[in-house]
């Protein structure tokens, strides 16, 4: 016995605390799940009361914070950023609202977007047009009031040219080049190819033109890019390029634009936890990308813009819905023995492992885009001394891919609970559908604990006010 030394926790652990030890083994310490009973001081439950499940619910304090710790990130770094929030990512008024307010600017991919960006007072001269197809009307609305167009493709060029030559004088616009970084996956869908000579020729085409002066190169080479070095090559590839352009036309393009991609701290599906992990802090993204800037003499440095969209607001949106159904496997089975070895093998078969229970949430993917990737997490609002369990999450939508989440750990839960959703803030609402159900209430949780409906529950006229019914249906069938 006197040579038993009691086991310590060493470096094994790696950067993580003692404290994540939990996390590593979830039955050390009873439910380590996180119990969310209240959103920046607002008590869940009061929420859920108050407007109704399921409910989006924003955090104010999160969007401000992130867009500081991103700003700082690269300001710090590079003086000349310039900074636009992703309307696509998530077009609420009040978000983007939010983000103008923070000094951001509107980077948008339809006429749709631009109006709205125009109507929420966003000068044309603060909008990044992007996007494969622009009509002629918002390309001439654009070029008009000075907005930034980034071209996509020849078709695109033609449009742009066309409108420049119609409206005379000089329009600044810009073109999206793709390569591969090796470094991720590979976006060629968007842009003009780099190892091709495509975006070359782009460039020297735009600079011959009366009517166009190259201003911008841009690339979004991905989303939830998960190394930093990706945007170190995307930067080095847009820097090769720019000294191509100059060495062919001795014109200088003035600005780079980096895209968005930075990730969100959400998980993909089989991914194990924390996400520290795995995704990097904003820092190294501003590293990769600034340090490639700074190595050029000042006067050559270009303007540096970056067009973001989950990394400031995913981490932001919360979804409280309620479990309005519980499917307990267990407990069919035993109430009755004899269908226990039936259900048995069924799910053993279909599913790999033995029965669990389902909690069926007033919430499905018809609100839950991301949940076919993200590994979305889910939170009681109570507290719980039960142990967790193996459990999957539904929807209410009569579709059998209706699957939030295949296995979570969870507390048994009763009819009713509140079950909290988050990160849901990027892409879910602008990707969300009126199937089989209208769309939920978003409040907005201000600096100070204050709850404000920025989008209500939607009502059958919503939905049924653009319809119109041929007057022979409309007539009464014996007429
Ligand atoms: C051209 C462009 N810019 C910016 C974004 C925003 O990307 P993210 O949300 O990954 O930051 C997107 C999204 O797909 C995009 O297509």
């Amino acid at each position: 016995m006197d040579d038993y030394k009691s086991p310590r926790i060493s470096e094994e652990l790696g950067s993580l605390s003692a404290g994540n030890a939990a996390e590593r083994n979830p039955l050390s310490g009873g439910y380590v799940g996180t119990v969310l009973s209240a959103i920046d001081g607002v008590d869940v439950e009061t929420l859920a009361r108050g407007y109704g499940t399921p409910l989006f619910v924003f955090s104010e304090r999160t969007i401000r914070a992130q867009a500081r710790a991103m700003r700082t990130a690269f300001k710090s770094r590079y003086e000349t950023t310039q900074f636009f929030w992703s309307f696509k990512t998530n077009g609420l008024n009040a978000v983007c609202q939010v983000f103008k307010s923070e000094g951001w600017g509107a980077e948008i991919v339809s006429k749709y977007e631009y109006d709205k960006a125009r109507a929420l007072g966003f000068d044309g001269r603060e909008i990044i047009f992007n996007g494969p197809y622009k009509d002629d009307q918002a390309i001439e609305t654009a070029l008009r009031e000075g907005a930034m167009i980034q071209i996509d493709n020849w078709d695109d060029m033609a449009r742009v040219e066309r409108t420049a030559e119609g409206l005379g004088g000089r329009h600044k616009v810009g073109i999206r080049v793709w390569f591969a970084t090796s470094r991720g996956p590979t976006w060629s869908k968007f842009g003009f190819g780099l190892a091709s000579g495509e975006a070359l020729r782009a460039a020297t085409h735009i600079a011959r033109h009366p009517n166009l002066t190259l201003h911008t190169l841009h690339a979004h080479i991905g989303t939830y890019m998960l190394d930093p070095e990706a945007y170190r090559v995307a930067t080095q590839s847009l820097l090769g390029l720019r000294d191509q352009i100059e060495a062919d036309t001795s014109g200088r393009v003035a600005c780079l634009n980096l895209g968005g991609g930075f990730p969100s701290r959400s998980l993909l599906h089989g991914m194990t936890g924390p996400a520290d992990l795995h995704v990097p802090p904003i820092d190294r993204y501003a590293e990769a990308i600034t340090s490639e800037l700074n190595r050029l003499p000042k006067a050559r440095r270009p303007i540096l813009r970056l067009e973001t969209g989950r990394h400031l607001i995913d981490e932001a949106g919360y979804l409280v819905t309620t479990v309005v159904s519980i499917k307990d496997a267990q407990a069919a089975l035993m109430s009755d023995p004899s269908g226990l070895t039936a259900l048995r093998i069924k799910e053993l078969t279909l599913h790999g492992h033995p029965p669990k229970a389902s909690y069926v949430l007033d919430a499905g993917i018809n609100l839950l885009y991301t949940a076919a990737w993200f590994a979305i997490s889910a939170s009681p609002a109570r507290n719980t001394d039960a142990m967790p369990e193996p459990a999957r999450l539904v929807g209410d939508l009569c579709m059998e891919i209706d699957v939030i989440r295949e296995e979570v750990q969870l507390p048994r839960l009763n009819l009713g609970d509140r079950l909290t959703l988050w990160p849901v803030g990027a892409y879910n609402l602008g990707q969300s559908m009126q199937f089989i159900h209208l769309r939920p209430a978003v409040v907005l949780l201000d600096l100070q604990g204050g709850v404000h409906v920025i989008r209500r529950q939607e009502e059958l006229a919503d939905m049924t006010g653009a319809e119109q019914m041929p007057a022979y249906l409309a007539g009464r069938g014996d007429d």
